[in-house]
């Protein structure tokens, strides 16, 4: 069973500093996701774990141990690469076989986890297939396969999905989260991409130049985004911010008025944050904030209907409801209730609280 515990970790690249002594625990059976813009250091904290990567500074532990030190494959942690290497002149049940390689089983015992293996992901039908027959995802499935053969502690992905078509890639998503339900094995998965990490993590890790800023399930940081940066990168659209004043209970914000609420005891220079979501097209109907403003673009998606509204010098997206589209050039009123306002310090970018 595998606890991984990063204490204080650190990675340099000669003088420059990639990773700056991050702490986290994950622990035995979770589904742990490093979500980040590119370059914020998650490949390089996946590589160092899976021993790939020297460790500069700090102390790794895996079930307790420390495994600075350990080679890779004693730590028995599988990695899934995103440009999964596959071999074209093998077959599916080679490719998963290759998984093995190194492994003292018995013949007949590597048949035997080769076929349990292919069973889980469905490959069972194929394992006399070459690549070149099979599906993206199935290939993708294979790769698994070979990962998950040797029967690791862990299991590390970087960005196993980037390759893949929309469609797919969906799919995918919820193949790996239902093939973490059935086996309970421990997985690390990174991504840049803020909708895997919401929809695949029990818990998210957020980092932003080499930093680790929040960690939280995925409706954690979803609600209580700790600072503007994490606010802006989950959730899509990103989180509306207008510049702003608080003083005392008093807002001034692009024009817009705030009824009835309970703002943050705050003076200063502020960033007022509302969801595209929660950002309502339409009349105001009690407590809250409202904007009027002109609608640059429109982008209907069936359900709804994203509006572009200018208010003030500030641009926000609001939702309209149903099948309404508002006319570009027209002038719209948009609302956001009780509880769905966040402010943020202007300097800091931290947040003060939501009202
Ligand atoms: N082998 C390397 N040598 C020097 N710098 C590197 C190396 N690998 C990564 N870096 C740098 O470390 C930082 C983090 O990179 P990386 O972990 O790959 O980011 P991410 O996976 O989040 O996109 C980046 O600034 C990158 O340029
Ligand atoms: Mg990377």
């Amino acid at each position: 069973m595998a606890k991984i515990e990063l204490q204080g970790l650190v990675k340099d690249y000669g003088k420059s500093r990639a990773v700056h002594g991050i702490d986290l625990a994950i622990e035995d059976g979770e589904f742990v996701v490093f979500v980040g813009p590119s370059g914020c250091g998650k490949s390089t904290t996946l590589r160092m774990i899976a021993g790939l990567e020297d460790i500069s500074g700090g102390t790794l532990l895996i079930g307790g141990e420390v495994v600075n030190q350990r080679e890779p494959k004693q730590r028995n942690i599988a990695m899934v690469f995103q440009n999964y290497a596959i071999y074209p002149h093998q077959t599916v049940g080679q490719n998963i076989g290759f998984g093995l390689y190194t492994s003292k089983l018995s013949k007949q015992e590597k048949q035997q986890r080769i076929l349990a293996t292919a069973r889980i992901l469905g490959l069972e039908p194929l394992l006399d297939r070459r690549p070149a027959a099979l599906s993206g995802g199935q290939r993708q499935r294979v790769a698994i396969g070979r990962a998950m053969v040797r029967d690791p502690a862990a299991f590390l992905f970087d960005e196993p999905l980037s390759n893949l078509d929309a469609q797919l890639r969906a799919q995918m998503r919820m193949e790996i989260k239902s093939l973490h339900r059935r086996l309970g094995t421990t997985i690390v998965y990174v991504t840049h991409d803020q909708v895997e990490a919401m929809t695949m993590a029990d818990k998210i890790v957020v980092m932003r130049d080499g930093h680790i800023l929040q960690v939280g399930t995925p409706t954690d940081l979803y609600e209580n985004p700790h600072d503007v940066f994490t606010a802006r990168f989950i959730g899509s659209p990103s989180m509306n911010m207008l510049a702003g004043s608080l003083a005392g209970n008093t807002l001034t914000v692009e024009g817009t008025t705030i009824a009835g609420l309970d703002l943050p005891a705050h003076t200063g220079e502020v960033l007022v944050g509302v969801r595209p979501h929660d950002l309502v097209v339409g009349d105001a109907t009690g407590s809250g904030l409202t904007a009027t403003g002109l609608v640059e673009a429109v982008e209907p998606l069936g359900a709804e209907t994203l509006v572009h509204v200018q208010v003030g010098s500030g641009q926000v997206i609001a939702t309209a409801p149903g099948r309404v589209v508002p006319q570009v050039g027209s002038t719209v009123a948009v609302h956001a209730g009780a509880g769905s306002i966040y402010f943020f310090d202007a300097a800091s970018e931290k947040a003060l609280g939501r009202a």
